[in-house]
C-alpha cells in the first residue's frame, strides 16, 4: 500500500483509493457479429441497458449487478460477445496490426488480446500465439476455436526460448507479460494479494526482462513491440523498458503509444527512489483506473 500510495503521489492519481473499485464489466461484439441483434439477444437474457464505452467501437459496459450473469450467458458460450476489459482491448489495439501483417502474441492465454489481433488481420497475414503454461495453452486454443479463428498458430513454449526462425521476422509483437498483478488487488479480498512480495516483484521483473528481450529479437528491424502489464511496480514496467533501451547498442527505442480517446493516462516515470531512467521511457502510458478501465502499463517500442 505504501508503494502504491507513493506511485499515486508521483502520478497525481488516487491509486490506493481506487484499489478494489472494479470497473464495470465490459464486452465487445466481434466484427463478424450483428451488433443490434446481439444487443437485443442480451436484453432477452435479462442484461439490460448496456452503455457504449467511449472511444472503443462495438464495446459496451453493463451494470455491476449483471457481472455474475455475463460469463455464463449463451452469447459468451457461442462467441457472439467477448468479455474483455477496456484497457486490455486498447493495449491490443496499440499493436496496430493490419491485414497482411505477421504478428506474434508472446504470452497469449487465455487469448482475449489474441482475438483482437486476429480480427485486425481480417484473415490476411499470419498470427502466432505462444503460451508457456499447459492448462492455459489449452484454454487459449479452446477460446480461439470458439471464436472461429482456426488459422491462428498456437505454440506451447517458453516465450524466452522461441524457435530460431521466429527471430527478426515479425512486423508486430505483443508481450502482455506475466506480472505481480498489483492493479487487481482488492483490500477486501486478501486472496488477491496473498502471494505478493517484493521478491515476487523482483522475480517477475527478471522474467519480464527475458521475455521483452525475446519479443524484441522476434521483431523485424523497424517492427513494433507492445509491452504491457497490469502491475503497478515500476520495477516491472519502466525499469524493464529501461533495461532494453537508451544505450547506443540497444535493440529498440520507446516510441509514443496512442491508446485512443476516452482514457486517462500518465506518462511513464523517469525516476523511482534512487533509480533514474532515460527520458524516452516517459513515452509509455500508465492507464489510470476509472469506471470503464482497469489500471495498465502500456509501452510501444520500435526495433532498430
Ligand atoms: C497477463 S497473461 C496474458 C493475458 C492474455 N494476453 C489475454 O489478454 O488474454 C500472461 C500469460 O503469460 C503466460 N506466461 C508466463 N510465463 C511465460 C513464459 N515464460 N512464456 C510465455 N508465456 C508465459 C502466463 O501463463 C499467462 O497466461
Amino acid at each position: 500500500m505504501e508503494r502504491i500510495d507513493e506511485l499515486g503521489r508521483q502520478l497525481d492519481a488516487p491509486l490506493t483509493a481506487s484499489l478494489g473499485a472494479r470497473p464495470r464489466p465490459v464486452f465487445r461484439v466481434p466484427v463478424s457479429g450483428d451488433e443490434p441483434d446481439t444487443l437485443a439477444a442480451l436484453e432477452r437474457l435479462g442484461i439490460r441497458n448496456p452503455e457504449p464505452v467511449p472511444g472503443l467501437p462495438r464495446t459496451w459496459a453493463i451494470a455491476h449487478e449483471d457481472r455474475d450473469a455475463l460469463p455464463h450467458c449463451e452469447l459468451v458460450e457461442n462467441g457472439a460477445i467477448h468479455i474483455q476489459g477496456a484497457s486490455s482491448q486498447r493495449c491490443a489495439r496499440a499493436v496496430g496490426a493490419e491485414p497482411g501483417d505477421r504478428v506474434l502474441d508472446l504470452a497469449a492465454a487465455p487469448g482475449g488480446k489474441t482475438l483482437v489481433l486476429a480480427e485486425a488481420l481480417g484473415g490476411r497475414g499470419d498470427l502466432v500465439a505462444v503460451e508457456a503454461v499447459k492448462a492455459r495453452f489449452f484454454r487459449l486454443r479452446a477460446n480461439l476455436e470458439r471464436a472461429g479463428h482456426k488459422a491462428v498458430r498456437t505454440v506451447l513454449a517458453d516465450g524466452r526460448r522461441v524457435p530460431r526462425p521466429f527471430h527478426d521476422s515479425f512486423d508486430r509483437v505483443l508481450l502482455d507479460a506475466p506480472c505481480s498483478s498489483e492493479a487487481r488487488f482488492d483490500p477486501a479480498d486478501p486472496e488477491t494479494f496473498a502471494r505478493w512480495s517484493l521478491k515476487k516483484v523482483r522475480d517477475m521483473a527478471r522474467k519480464q526482462w527475458g521475455l521483452l528481450g525475446s519479443a524484441l529479437r522476434c521483431a523485424r528491424p523497424g517492427g513494433i513491440v507492445v509491452y504491457a502489464t497490469c502491475a503497478y511496480s515500476p520495477e516491472e514496467n519502466e525499469a524493464t523498458l529501461a533495461a532494453h533501451v537508451g544505450a547506443p547498442d540497444s535493440l529498440a527505442e520507446v516510441i509514443p503509444v496512442d491508446l485512443g480517446p476516452g482514457v486517462d493516462t500518465r506518462p511513464g516515470l523517469t525516476s523511482w527512489g534512487r533509480k533514474r531512467w532515460p527520458d524516452e521511457v516517459s513515452r509509455a502510458a500508465r492507464v489510470l483506473p476509472d469506471a470503464f478501465h482497469e489500471a495498465f502499463f502500456v509501452a510501444r517500442l520500435r526495433r532498430r
